[in-house]
């Protein structure tokens, strides 16, 4: 890591990026699967970080924008949900853009982003930091969807978790309940958690939202394969690959694959993968949610959903949870 801290930045880090020797193996177990996939963590290095920063503002991208609006709008009633002097946790925190709409309600006493994008999260923490200058700020470099080390290494006092965006619709809904009981153990019973949730609606809007017509996801979407390339000396060739998105209605998620434009046969790191044309890696998926199949989702995790607040449009959500024994 190449970054240096801006002096007078009230900052400190902790990095527990996970080692590459097990990427490796996961990656390349995912590829031999009957249906390729890959971790979307994989997306997540600087040009993937930078790209999802400029899906975020697209307009066919709906989610950001409702979502900012929301907490815009209701600043004054998460705040009082929330309560100020948190420990504000924020996994998978990217731009930071979001959370900065809540600190001058909240007055956190520390800001911990996390994220596994180890100078995209040094630089966006740095810039809270200077903003904020009352705000003490924890970066955290870890893999999110699984490493809760670093919390042992915070600060006493309440704890928050804010995970917005809808990433709790890139896991499917076994995992989701996973890392939503990892969530309800941080909390313990005096914790909180807002948590903003993508709304299933009708198929044209949804599918708009992953095709964009300017093609950043597609990009985003290839990139992951430069990034294989980088991190592995893969031989992937992002030419012979194409975007595609759509809305599995029974299933409630849109899946992104990578199709094969053609049948490939390429060695990763000496192991043969093989490529019919036609034949896809899945790469992501985004499961959208009713209020109330959020709920119960929550609830199987030991999360109680104590308010929601919804755009007008109905596009997107954002809820407050409690631990179940907390009763506030
Ligand atoms: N959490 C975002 C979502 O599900 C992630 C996301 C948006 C995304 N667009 C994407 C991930 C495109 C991969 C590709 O909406």
């Amino acid at each position: 890591m190449t970054h240096a801290v801006a002096r007078g930045a009230n900052i400190s880090f902790i990095d527990s990026h996970p080692r590459a020797g097990d990427a490796r193996k996961q990656v390349i177990a995912g590829l031999l699967q009957p249906q390729k996939s890959i971790e979307p963590k994989w997306f997540y290095d600087e040009t993937g970080s930078q790209l999802f920063d400029r899906i975020t503002r697209l307009p066919e991208y709906y989610p950001t924008r409702t979502e900012c609006h929301i907490l815009e709008t209701y600043r004054e009633e998460i705040g009082r949900h929330c309560g100020r002097e948190c420990v504000f946790i924020e996994p998978g925190s990217g731009s930071c853009a979001k959370a900065r709409l809540l600190f001058d309600t909240l007055r956190p006493a520390v800001y911990v982003p996390v994220d596994i994008s180890a100078d995209f999260l040094l630089e966006a923490a740095e810039q809270v930091a200077l903003e904020y200058t009352w705000l003490p700020v924890l970066a955290v470099c870890a893999d999110f969807s699984h490493d809760w080390s670093y919390v042992e290494q915070l600060p006493a006092g309440r704890r928050l978790v804010f995970y917005p965006g809808s990433t709790i619709g890139n896991l499917d809904p076994d995992g989701a309940v996973v890392f939503l009981r990892q969530v309800a153990n941080v909390l313990g019973e005096d914790g909180g958690a807002l948590i903003g949730v993508d709304l299933h609606k009708p198929t044209a809007r949804l599918e708009a939202a992953y095709n964009d017509s300017a093609g950043v996801t597609a990009a985003f979407n290839s990139n992951v394969l430069n990034r294989l390339n980088d991190m592995f000396g893969a031989v992937f060739d992002p030419s012979l690959f194409e975007h595609r998105a759509f809305y599995d209605e029974s299933r409630q998620r849109i899946e992104m694959h990578l199709v094969s434009r053609c049948a490939q046969r390429l060695s990763f790191d000496g192991q043969p993968i093989e490529f019919l044309e036609g034949e896809t890696i899945h790469t992501e998926s985004s499961y959208k949610y009713t209020v109330d199949g959020f709920a119960d989702l929550a609830a199987s995790a030991g999360l109680a959903l104590k308010q929601t607040w919804i755009d007008d449009e109905r596009l997107f959500s954002v809820h407050y949870l409690q631990a179940h024994s907390a009763n506030h």
